[in-house]
């Protein structure tokens, strides 16, 4: 077995996690999801599922990798040996694999984007013109090709640096201060002219819209946000120190996820509405609001230019943490050289990330069932392959591992553990199981 380190500090461990966690699932697909979902009730249920269902399968994740301290694959296997739960490891390699191929596409956009913003080419124009420039960036193809390209290449490199080096080093400063900045964009969209609209629309719930789809996309979501039901959070648990609070680093990443998320909604939608955006426009959501936000903005050039660079950041640290997944997997069990494993990865990531990026070209025929591969990608693994790894890991966890095990895990440094948690194994055994269950039975037409 491969010698593993640990985090050094809580800070840097929750550092390290935040950085996985919050990425562009916070800052583009949050108000993208929400504003196609219909805004403020679509967000009361995605703060419900992350509190009741995400939080303890994050809990379940952490305490299935720090109690084996193995690769998801070999956990299952040490704590349930010789069944098929370590199926449930090779299913997250999977989705690892189907995030990164669209993950890069949208990363290298904040490239692009912060290219344009270091050349002022924000300044002065239109919400029509920054709307003409970026469907003319994604219809030339090849420029957002080489931003996926450049995007994995960086990636990669970091992931050759190692666990501890290569992530807990940039995210202690950076992600904070990504913190502070929204928080100032937030206050700044609240004076737009017109940002009443896009305060309602984030306020007041219409619950007549809801499905049973809705709250499977919010589901979605959160775990996309969390990064949870496909290993990552096991392969983290693996990392942190046995005497570390568990709960409360869960807690503390929760919390700061669903901060981020939210206050990328408050910066978005008022200018969504103040700079007349439709809210459903989808991926490009973000990407054609910002501009019109920083081009009005005292300080507008600096800000748009450390905005842009830390949402690569958020991005990078995100993407180095599914690397990462998939690298174990390719070191630990294939035995590769970790040099090897990075560059095959990286390699085949580019090609699958190229051909997402390409998909979105209009007229394009990369596309299945009537979906570009880049929106088959995403949907793929927030609304199917994550919540079913979810559903699994919350099996797994309620019903097979064992129950002294697991309240080890959770009371390894407290008596706050201890207390909560007969409510968290409750949910993990009977309520987070039939929630999924009737989502996906619901979605699938048979309920
Ligand atoms: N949570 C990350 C984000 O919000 C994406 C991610 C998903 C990272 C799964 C790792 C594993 O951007």
């Amino acid at each position: 077995m491969a010698k593993r380190g640990s985090f050094g500090s809580r800070f840097g461990t929750v550092a390290a996690v935040g950085g996985s966690v919050i990425g562009l699932g916070n800052i583009w697909r949050f108000p993208y999801v929400a504003g196609e979902n219909g805004g403020a009730a679509f967000i009361l249920i995605y703060l419900a599922t992350s509190f009741l269902i995400s939080i303890p399968i994050m809990l379940s994740e952490f305490s299935i990798g720090r109690s084996t301290r193995r690769n998801p694959m070999r956990a299952f296997n040490k704590l349930a040996p010789g069944s098929k739960w370590k199926l449930v490891g090779y299913m997250g390699i999977l989705t690892a694999f189907v995030i990164l191929s669209f993950y890069c596409v949208i990363a290298g956009w904040a490239f692009e984007f912060l290219k344009e913003s270091v050349f002022n080419q924000f300044n002065g124009r239109s919400a029509d013109q920054i709307r003409d420039s970026f469907n003319g960036f994604v219809a030339s193809g090849w420029k957002p090709v080489i931003w996926t390209f450049l995007f994995t290449v960086a990636s990669a490199g970091i992931v050759l640096s190692g666990v501890e080096k290569g992530i807990e080093r940039y995210t202690k400063i950076l992600m904070p201060m990504l913190f502070v900045l929204l928080l100032g964009m937030a206050v700044n969209s609240l004076t737009l002219d017109g940002a009443q609209a896009g305060i309602e629309f984030l306020l007041k719930p219409d619950f007549s819209k809801i499905t049973g789809t809705t709250v499977l996309q919010a589901l979605g979501q959160s775990f996309f946000s969390m990064s949870l039901g496909m290993g990552a959070m096991i392969t983290y648990g693996s990392y942190l120190r046995k005497n570390e609070n568990m709960p409360r680093v869960g807690a503390m990443v929760a919390f700061s996820d669903i901060t981020v998320a939210i206050l990328s909604g408050l910066a978005i939608f008022p200018a969504v509405f103040s700079f007349g955006i439709s809210p459903t426009s989808g991926p490009e959501l973000v990407f054609l609001t910002l501009p019109n936000v920083f081009a009005q903005m005292t300080g507008g050039y600096i800000i748009s230019v450390v905005f842009f660079f830390l949402l690569f950041v958020a991005a990078i640290t995100s993407s180095i943490s599914l690397l990462e997944v998939i690298v174990l997997y390719m070191t630990e069990e294939l035995r590769l050289s970790r040099k090897r494993a990075i560059f095959y990865t990286a390699s085949a990531i580019t090609v699958t990330g190229s051909l997402c990026a390409l998909s979105m070209m209009p007229g394009s025929k990369l596309s299945v069932a009537g979906m570009n591969l880049f929106d088959l990608c995403d949907q793929l693994s927030s609304n199917v392959l994550m919540p079913l790894g979810g559903l699994l890991i919350v099996l797994f966890t309620g019903w097979v591992f064992s129950p002294v095990k697991f309240r080890n895990e959770f009371t390894s440094n407290l008596q706050y553990g201890v207390k909560i948690f007969p409510l968290i194994r409750f949910l993990i055994k009977f309520v987070i199981p039939v929630v999924i269950a009737i989502l996906f039975l619901n979605r699938i037409g048979l309920l």
